[in-house]
């Protein structure tokens, strides 16, 4: 059977960003664990709390369009995960080091979410469904704000890290 209905597309797609924000919601106290850096840690936890809220308005969303909220597995968000998981146990990285890979392995997933939440904001529009529209735009303005924050505590680390081996 194949697939001639933009609308499905958009479920699919839909279903796909639910996976991948659950798979997050395990993630992110992980990466909180084990983020020495203050800011880093805060910041991970303070996206833990985002994303719930994530899962739930990707749930409205489904219930606005009048269809059950359905999580399609998502080998994209768990490769992201999983080149994570494997660094951490094959590096064995010191603590400057894990804070360093963190910030960008934290940084890929909110790559991959703004890429995602983009292409679903134009699929809703294209769709007219404005009540989705401005659910998923909530989500896409707050994976912007935690990529920004990811950025300036992988600069400052960045710093540090030219201080020290000039020492
Ligand atoms: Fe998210
Ligand atoms: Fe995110």
């Amino acid at each position: 059977m194949s697939m001639t209905d933009p609308r499905e597309l958009f479920l699919h797609e839909l279903g796909d960003m639910l996976f991948a924000e659950q798979t997050l919601v395990k993630a992110l106290p992980k990466l909180a664990e084990e983020a020495g850096d203050e800011e880093l840690r805060m910041g991970f936890e303070e996206h833990l709390e985002e994303t719930k809220q994530h899962v739930a308005n990707l749930e409205q969303a489904f219930e606005v369009i009048g269809e059950p909220a359905k999580a399609e597995k998502c080998p994209g968000i768990e490769g992201i995960k999983k080149e994570h998981d494997e660094f951490m146990k094959d590096e064995s990285p010191s603590p400057e080091i894990c804070d360093m890979f963190l910030t960008g392995a934290g940084a890929r997933a909110e790559h991959y979410e703004i890429a995602a939440y983009t292409g679903l904001v134009t699929l809703a529009k294209g769709l007219g469904e404005q009540d989705v529209v401005e659910l998923l735009q909530e989500n896409l303005e707050q994976e912007k704000r935690a990529l920004q924050k990811l950025e300036t505590v992988s600069k400052r680390l960045a710093q540090t890290a030219k201080a020290g081996s000039a020492a």
